[in-house]
């Protein structure tokens, strides 16, 4: 799959994702479902965007015993979507496990990717809630190791750590980056941000955007800026 910007529709249900993506009109965007919006709207709102041709990102960030990933991811597999994830927190057994429940008989399945630490965390969650010692880049790396090492595609991280992990797994593992805001846009809850094009600078592959696109003015706007500073177009 080609490099894109994906608009994570973290909306509260079906109704006010598809009037925010009418917008669009015929440009049709990689779109990210997360929890708030499946939890509230279901496998139907993946249905219907995957039945508008749209590709989707689905973020539900499965960290559960081996046995219940692998059931969950083939649940998720049978939806059709694009990329799906899981923490790598969970270890090598569930990720293992988990592609095993993606992968469709024939042998397609959709991308797995492992959040490493999500972006919101900083340096001080990490050592002193966590009790991780190890720094975030040594620890983002490890995950992302164990995540290769397991047969996934590639992980989610911050755009500062696409550099290291692409270092360490290699140009083809996939990094998929949140935490990316304008030049002087609201950081709101996330730690470790870049712009979209320091984003592409450092290697992100596909860069997720919320509330930069979503809260703008002008959404569509906010958009097509993002993917023109992201793809340098
Ligand atoms: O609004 P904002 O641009 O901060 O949205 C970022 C999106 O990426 C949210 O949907 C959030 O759940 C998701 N995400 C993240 N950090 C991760 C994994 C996913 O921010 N490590």
């Amino acid at each position: 799959m080609d490099k894109d910007v994906i608009i994570a529709c973290d909306f509260a249900g079906k109704n006010e994702c598809l009037d925010f993506l009418s917008a669009f009109g015929d440009e049709k965007p990689f779109v990210k479902i997360g929890m708030e919006l499946y939890y509230s709207a279901g496998p139907e709102i993946v249905r219907e965007l995957k039945a508008r041709g749209l590709r989707v990102f689905l973020d539900l960030k499965i960290h559960d015993i081996p046995n219940t990933a692998k059931k969950s991811m083939k649940v998720l597999s049978e939806l059709g979507v694009d990329i799906c994830n899981l923490h790598a927190a969970g270890g090598s057994a569930m990720m293992r496990a988990a592609l095993e429940g993606l992968t469709r008989p024939d042998g397609t399945r959709p991308l797995l990717i492992a959040v490493t630490q999500l972006t919101s965390t900083n340096a001080d969650t990490l050592r002193n809630e966590l009790l991780i010692t190890s720094g975030m880049e040594e620890t983002v790396v490890s995950y992302a190791k164990n995540a290769m090492s397991s047969g996934l595609d590639g992980v989610v991280c911050s755009p500062l750590e696409a550099p290291a992990i692409k270092a360490a797994c290699g140009p083809k593992f996939i990094a998929v980056t949140p935490g990316v805001r304008f030049a002087g846009g609201d950081a709101g809850d996330q730690s470790r941000i870049a712009t979209p094009a320091k984003a592409r600078e450092l290697g992100s592959d596909f860069i997720v955007m919320g509330r930069p696109i979503t809260a703008a003015a002008d959404p569509v706007e906010a958009y097509r800026r993002a993917r023109s500073e992201f793809l340098g177009i």
